[in-house]
């Protein structure tokens, strides 16, 4: 019998909506499986900003170390400033708890949910490594003169050997392991980023000397948003920066049949890995019980596997790919279930 911790943020609009599925899904999991969790709900997000002024404090953040993993909805909400939130929970909890790789797959479970024509899941099979603890997310820069017609306002890209280096000898490793085509695309913009980008070109040379059996390709950014539309099939492992990573992984979603699919693991190798759906807080349907929960769920096979327990992760995705099949699915899938009603589902067939 293993039991694992997991902390619990709901956060914003459909956030909790989702994370309560999977939640139900994990629950039931324990009641089949040996693999029991204890979860433990944290009130973090914009009801409790708007209440306290607190966004996350240092006991907290202290606090969530001493879990197994981190359960993530989304954060975000109209009557809070664009930013307070983000910043304020979400990138100071992947940069406090060292979160440095983010890992985003892109994978098409059913040739029905692309708007690609004639791909198919052998197709749109990739995995991306984006940058998660610095580049433009860092929050260096400022304003001068702010407010005047002469204002310049600026946004640092902060790049260093360490987080670099630390992020593509992972994703190195990720495409030896993948076994897929061994094959690490480095997506950048160097032709114009010439100090940042050359950095990652450099590094990319150096980290993957030791790396022989692994097919080293480059892209533009710009390039890389064509091809995987047009070719999404040349990849298998991509790393990038974290503003391109957050981009391209958008565009991935919507390949593999939109945002209510696309999977996000906040990893940091030697401590605590948060797990989240790549969208975000959607106001424009909370409420509803009509979010997607796959993505959710997804997030929550992709914990499991990575805390080492890769057939009950798979117990979870084997659901997944049933509600797709039998479209027990929401609406934006073209079902006819709730929120509530594809969790329920996905308990029901699972095992
Ligand atoms: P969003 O991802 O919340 O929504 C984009 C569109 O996709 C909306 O039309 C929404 O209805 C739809 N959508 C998203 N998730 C869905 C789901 N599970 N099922 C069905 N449809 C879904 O992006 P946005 O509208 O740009 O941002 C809304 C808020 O969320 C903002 O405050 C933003 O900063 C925040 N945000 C948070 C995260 C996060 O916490 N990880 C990620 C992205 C955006
Ligand atoms: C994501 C989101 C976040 C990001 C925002 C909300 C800070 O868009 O997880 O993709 O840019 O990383
Ligand atoms: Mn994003």
């Amino acid at each position: 019998m293993s039991k694992k911790r997991i902390a619990v943020i709901g956060g914003d609009g459909i956030g909790p909506e989702v994370t309560k599925q999977g939640v139900k899904v994990l629950e039931k999991l324990g009641q089949i499986t040996d693999l029991n969790f204890e979860f433990e709900n944290f009130n973090i997000g914009a009801d409790h900003y708007l209440e306290t002024g607190e966004l996350v404090t240092d006991e907290v953040k202290a606090d969530l170390t001493n879990f197994d993993a981190i359960y993530l909805g989304a954060v975000g909400d109209p009557r809070v400033k664009p930013g307070v939130l983000e910043h304020g929970i979400l990138l100071d909890l992947r940069f406090s708890l060292d979160q440095y790789i983010n890992l985003r797959p892109i994978k098409l479970l059913d040739s029905k949910f692309t708007p690609l024509k004639d791909k198919e899941p052998k197709d749109i099979d990739m995995m991306i490594v984006r940058e998660n603890t610095e580049g433009l997310y860092a929050g260096v820069g400022g304003f001068f003169k702010k407010g005047t017609k002469d204002e310049v306002a600026t946004q640092e890209m902060i790049n260093t050997y360490k987080g670099v280096e630390r992020v593509i000898r992972y994703a190195y490793e990720y495409a030896q392991k993948r076994g897929k085509e061994n094959k690490l695309t480095l997506c950048d913009k160097s032709n114009v980023l010439t100090y940042s980008h050359d950095l990652w070109q450099r590094v990319f040379k150096e980290v993957g000397n030791n790396y022989s059996d692994v097919e080293k390709h480059h892209m533009l950014v710009d390039a890389m948003t064509m091809k995987m539309v047009r070719n999404p099939e040349v990849f298998d492992v991509v790393v990038t920066c974290n503003m391109f990573g957050d981009i391209i992984t958008d565009l991935g979603a919507e390949i593999q049949g939109g945002m209510g699919m696309a999977v996000s693991g906040n990893i940091n190798p030697e401590g605590v890995s948060m797990f989240e759906p790549v969208h975000g807080s959607a106001p424009d349907i909370a409420g509803q019980n009509k979010a997607n929960p796959l993505a959710a769920l997804l997030a929550a096979a992709m914990m499991v596997e990575i805390l080492g327990n890769p057939e009950e992760a798979q117990m979870i995705q084997k659901a997944i790919n049933l509600s797709l099949a039998e479209n027990q699915t929401t609406v934006d899938m073209g079902g006819k279930l709730t929120t509530d009603g594809v969790g329920d589902y996905i308990c029901s067939v699972l095992g």
